[in-house]
């Protein structure tokens, strides 16, 4: 994706399709803006009208429960309307085209699109076909990017570590199917981080080309020592069908992560997973209920992140709507 496709022609974010291209000063913003709607659990939700007047239409193609839910709760605290397109219930089992669901939505004054798609290319196809006033946000694309888990995760290292600059990062289990990997690796290189480690048995690792300036790690315990945060990813089967990759139990022994695997990083290091997860085989549950997992709070942040991202993405159509 080159940068200029997700651009108005002033340079500004028109749509979120990728981290790719996107600089450190515009990630910070997004991380600012999302931080300023963050609230602890028990206090009232942020709410703004700031989006009020404007349409959303969730799409997701592919099962989702964090992020479809924290795009409709984003929405809803920023004022848009929202429309959740049961897909599967859709004109699209009859046969309508992609497209064509986008010009019905779009004749019904759905402003900006929230896509989850299994296959690549289709938020870029939809951000090349839509109104000049449209805006498309990439819910997760195949296994090449999911920009708001990334910005996400972000967010969560710098409430947890100040900082991106020096710390040693781990992200450990199918990187090869990952659009989390992509989309996290994208952020946390573009603010600074320098040690970053993708850590996988060699079946789950990308293909030689992918994940520049990262360390490719096949040991886990190697993988994980002396890291400041360690990112636990689940296995994609829904992505392959290589049935040699060690399952269940036997994975769990030879790649989870165990207390004593991380005790190998640093005393203050963080436990992160996008979810969903399984329990016993990426990561040992007494981990992620642990003092030391910030997982809850990654769907935490996981609203304020979308709401930061649909306000700077739709300012210009809501500023000429009188917001
Ligand atoms: N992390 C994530 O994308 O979760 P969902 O698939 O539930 O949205």
């Amino acid at each position: 994706m080159e940068m200029t496709e997700q651009r108005r022609a002033d340079g500004s974010l028109r749509h979120l399709l990728t981290l790719e291209g996107l600089s450190r000063a515009e990630l910070e913003a997004l991380l600012e803006r999302a931080q300023h709607h963050v609230r602890r659990l028990g206090e009232p939700a942020p709410r703004s009208n700031a989006l009020e007047g404007v349409t959303v239409a969730n799409m997701f193609t592919e099962p989702s429960t964090r992020t479809r839910v924290s795009f409709e709760l984003a929405a809803k605290r920023l004022g848009a309307e929202v429309v959740n397109l049961e897909v599967q219930l859709s004109s699209r089992v009859k046969g309508e085209s992609m497209l064509d669901t986008i010009f019905t939505l779009e004749a019904l004054h759905v402003d900006v699109f929230v896509l989850r798609d299994a296959e690549a290319g289709v938020p870029a196809m939809v951000a090349a076909h839509v109104a000049p006033h449209v805006s498309v946000l990439s819910a997760g694309e195949a296994h090449l990017s999911h920009p708001t888990q990334g910005l996400l995760d972000a967010l969560t290292v710098l409430q947890h570590k100040r900082r991106c600059d020096g710390l040693s990062i781990a992200i450990a289990g199918d990187i090869r199917h990952s659009r989390v990997a992509r989309s996290a690796c994208h952020a946390f290189q573009t603010l600074g981080v320098k040690d970053l480690r993708i850590v996988a048995p060699e079946a789950l690792m990308p293909d030689p080309g992918e994940f520049n300036g990262c360390t490719r790690v096949t040991d886990i315990a190697q993988g994980i020592g002396g890291c400041d945060v360690v990112m636990m990813l689940r296995i994609q089967k829904e992505r392959f069908a290589n049935t040699t990759i060690p399952a269940g139990d036997d994975y769990f022994r030879e790649f989870g992560l165990t207390p004593a695997r991380l005790a190998l990083a640093k005393p203050d290091a963080i436990v992160m997973h996008p979810q969903p997860m399984n329990r016993g085989v990426e990561i040992d549950g007494a981990i992620a209920d642990g003092p030391r997992s910030v997982i809850r709070q990654q769907v935490t942040n996981g609203v304020a992140v979308r709401m930061a991202a649909l306000e700077i993405l739709a300012a210009p159509l809501a500023a000429r709507r009188g917001r």
